[in-house]
């Protein structure tokens, strides 16, 4: 969907998006593609690309807030569609940090000797959850998948360091109220939007800015590398203005900093992972640099990882 279709929805222009988000196109999956097709998919590609077969996975993590149902986790549906035998297979609800936070999963699973190789997928169908009557926030998002293997090494490379944070107070910024326990459909239901996300934009862009910056400051710090060794910064793409105001308080180039907002939007678990791959496979990324990947999201909760390509 492009700025133009959404002129069309809401009372917007392609001007206010482009200069006060950075987007200008999503990518919106048809009804008969849902998260697991999008996270197979994916996964596919990330198995064929690390040289491994379904039956080595020991363990598949997937975050994501847009699952097919309720009960079973979309992982476990995802676990069928691609064969993984000797997996066990979960979902980690944790917004747009939900890659990062099963990326410090595996990486800990690993370390411990609980997992050999780890598949982590960040995956949204945020259109379904998505108010198209609300200019406020169905301009922004789009949906997508991204998928990492990750496995025991004792070269040096891989996860240096993460550091991750939540704070519940804050998440009436972020969420989509209706639907769960707590506030259940009714018969009496009547569409109101809030059983789709809303959002208090401008106070959750200042605390990502803030709270992105001290989660990269931390993990920099405890792996004794500073700003100057980043090769590149793979943000979660939620918004240009955010990117740069994150760039620098890390006294980070933008010519350091991968962008593809523009062709995305907020792609909320799968931003990063999504970034990653097409940095990597267009050859920005080469062995032995750091990447630094940050994410922010409704919980609220954010978090970074650096590693070491
Ligand atoms: N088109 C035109 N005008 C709009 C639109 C739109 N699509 N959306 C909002 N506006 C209007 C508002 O109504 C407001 O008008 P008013 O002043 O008459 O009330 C005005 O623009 C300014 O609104 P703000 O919300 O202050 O605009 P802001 O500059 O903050 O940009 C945005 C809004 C893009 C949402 C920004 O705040 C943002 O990116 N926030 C962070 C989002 C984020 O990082 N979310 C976390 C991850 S998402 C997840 O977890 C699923």
């Amino acid at each position: 969907m492009t700025n133009a279709d959404f002129e069309k929805l809401v009372d917007t222009s392609d001007e206010w998006i482009t200069t006060r988000t950075g987007i200008k196109e999503r990518r919106i999956a048809d009804e008969t593609i849902f998260s697991s097709d999008m996270a197979a998919a994916a996964c596919k590609n990330a198995l064929e690309m690390a040289k491994c077969s379904g039956d080595e996975i020991d363990v598949l993590i997937v975050g994501t807030v847009t699952p097919d149902y309720k009960l079973p986790s979309t992982a476990c549906v995802v676990q069928e569609k691609i064969n993984l035998p000797n997996a066990v297979a979960f979902d980690v609800a944790a917004a747009c940090t939900g890659f990062i936070n099963g990326l410090s999963i595996a990486d800990a699973y690993i370390s411990a000797g609980v997992c050999k190789k780890a598949l982590v997928v960040g995956v949204e169908k945020l259109s379904s959850f998505t108010n198209y009557k609300d200019r406020n926030t169905c301009v922004l998002f789009g949906d997508a998948a991204g998928a990492v293997v990750v496995e025991a090494d004792d070269s040096g490379s891989g996860v240096q360091s993460i550091f991750m944070r939540s704070d519940g107070k804050m998440r009436p910024l972020l969420w989509a109220k209706t639907g769960g326990a707590v506030h259940p459909y009714t018969s009496e239901f009547t569409f109101d939007g809030s059983d789709k996300i809303t959002m208090n934009g401008s106070d959750v862009f200042k605390v990502a800015v803030k709270e992105m910056a001290n989660a990269c400051k931390n993990v920099m710090e405890r792996a004794g590398v500073g700003p100057e060794d980043i090769s590149l910064v793979v943000p979660h793409q939620a918004n240009i203005r955010i990117v740069e105001a994150l760039a620098k308080r890390l006294k980070v180039g933008m010519d350091h900093v991968f962008l593809n907002i523009e062709n995305y939007g907020n792609t909320s678990a799968a931003s990063v992972p999504l970034a990653l791959d097409q940095a990597n496979r267009k050859g920005i990324i080469k062995e032995g640099d750091y990447i630094m990947m940050v994410a922010f999201g409704g919980g609220l909760i954010w978090g970074s990882a650096l590693v070491k390509w």
